[in-house]
């Protein structure tokens, strides 16, 4: 099999998280802000636990000022899952980095982000993402800019962040607020924390999709009740192993989630920061777990069928993944 021609669609990714360290270093020397401790002695993102993965990140997004630095990042990193087969994918976007909530101002970054994805051949949709641990209150400024905002590519609305801070409870006004004004949802939860994360999750903000949810292994109970009520979840295995959740794929929960009836997704969440791309994650499935031609299809057609997109495009692409 070549994976790397392999069609693909990724519903897991965060812009600011794909950004190649690269694309990082050369905005921060035109513009002259400070990177020491963002990477390592090899250029790669430093960090060693998930909340120095987060503090890393942040620290990389200071470089990301203007709407064309954002513009610019969409297209680099569209070109580069164009290299990967992708073609479908969804962006979560993080308006606390485009002017901090300001809806003037992320109007005018949601503006250059759109135009940037008008002109790949990958065919975009933008999930404007509240960060966890920024708090209740700012996510319901997010929540109020994404309704303002909602329609064109902007469909989804979703959380990040530290899942051990607050609970899904508190972000129930963001989530109801987007839910409202149309927009698909989705939620990290079972990352970092275990399954009653990934119930309060369902229960609190009623997502159709999960971010991760691969600690629901943990409660029979929990894998049952997202079998029957459909919830998708989006898995990272590479980024899961990266950040210590499970020390392998063959360990991986993805394997028993599937056997369980649970509907699977496979996307990278923050490529560069775990060592990853699609064309790896894929050429690992097949080559450790007997993943084959099949299996990536069915995992293809499960993430058009939850994708935030129209019915007209749900259909054009589920057909290049036979039909199903
Ligand atoms: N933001 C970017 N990547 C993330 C992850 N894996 N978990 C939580 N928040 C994130
Ligand atoms: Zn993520």
């Amino acid at each position: 099999m070549n994976f790397g021609e392999i069609a693909k669609t990724e519903l897991h990714l965060h812009l600011e998280g794909a950004a190649p360290p690269e694309f990082i270093r050369r905005l921060a020397a035109e513009k002259r802000v400070n990177m020491d401790g963002v990477f390592d002695e090899n250029g790669a993102y430093d960090w060693a636990t998930f909340v120095e993965f987060l503090a890393t990140y942040e620290r990389a997004c200071e470089v990301l000022k203007s709407p064309e630095d954002f513009g610019r990042l969409v297209s680099a990193v569209l070109e580069a899952q164009a290299a990967q087969g992708v073609i479908y994918t969804e962006h979560f976007l993080a308006p606390d980095f485009c002017g901090g909530g300001d809806l003037v101002a992320w109007k005018e970054y949601l503006a250059a982000m759109t135009e940037a994805a008008e002109a790949s051949p990958v065919e975009v949709r933008f999930i404007s993402t509240c960060v966890r641990h920024m708090g209740p209150e700012q996510a319901k400024i997010t929540a109020h800019v994404s309704a303002e905002t909602a329609g064109g590519l902007l469909t989804g609305f979703g959380m990040g962040g530290d899942e051990s801070q607050f609970v899904a409870a508190d972000f129930a006004y963001a989530f109801d607020m987007a839910r409202e004004a149309g927009l698909g949802l989705t939620s990290h939860a079972g990352e970092v924390e275990g399954p009653n994360s990934v119930a309060e999750t369902l229960d609190a903000l009623k997502v159709s999709r999960i971010g991760h949810g691969v600690r629901s292994v943990e409660d029979a109970d929990l894998v049952a009740r997202l079998k029957d009520e459909g919830v998708v979840l989006e898995v990272c295995p590479g980024s899961n192993i990266a950040l210590g959740v499970f020390p392998d794929l063959k360990t991986h929960s993805i394997t028993a989630l599937r056997e369980a009836g649970v509907a699977i997704t496979v996307s990278t969440d923050d490529p560069p920061y775990f060592h990853t791309d699609m064309t790896s994650e894929y050429r690992n499935l097949s080559e450790t777990l007997g993943w084959t031609q099949a299996d990536f299809d069915a995992i293809n057609q499960t993430a058009m069928r939850a994708a935030f997109c129209d019915d007209a495009t749900r259909s054009r692409l589920l057909a290049k993944f036979n039909g199903a």
